[in-house]
């Protein structure tokens, strides 16, 4: 199975942003953590960041294109993008897989993270355990459907 694995705006700053929050490792240790689980499970995974909107709904479209399945950590769009939830959709309607992933649980901190306009075209949502929300969601993906 390739599954990509796509993170939003200010994930690129991971160890050096509020790192009581969402720790002290850096985007470039989830690469290593998340090629390491992949050769475990078997899977095949590449792991993206952006700033952009655009780009992650491009990523998206090529990932229905490519029959790709998805971990997504959609960051602060995950609350407000219409735009980002419309090319989710794309994805689990067309069959394939799309895993919600947060390294926090978005619902112990502010009221406007309670809400995700992403989680109801995921297949599922996988949130507050660290890099290892990470881990879960490529171990539900290996797990088969
Ligand atoms: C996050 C939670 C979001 O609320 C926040 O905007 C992020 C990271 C997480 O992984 O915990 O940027 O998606």
């Amino acid at each position: 199975t390739h599954v990509v694995v796509m993170n939003g705006p200010n994930l690129g700053r991971l160890g050096v942003r509020e790192p009581e929050v969402y720790g002290a490792l850096s985007m470039e240790d989830l690469r290593q953590q998340v090629a390491s689980w992949a050769a475990d499970l078997g899977l095949e995974a590449e792991v993206r960041q952006t700033d952009s909107e655009a780009e992650l709904v491009g990523w998206l479209h090529q990932a229905v294109d490519s029959g790709s399945d998805v971990v997504l950590n959609p960051a602060a769009f995950t609350h407000y993008s219409y735009a980002l939830r419309d090319a989710a959709a794309m994805v689990t309607k067309g069959g394939l897989r799309l895993i919600e992933v947060h390294i926090s649980n978005p619902y112990a901190r502010e009221e406007f993270r309670h809400r995700s306009v992403v989680g109801p075209v995921a297949t599922g949502t996988i949130a507050g355990f660290g890099f290892d929300s990470y881990r879960l969601a490529l171990s539900a993906l290996a797990g088969g459907r």
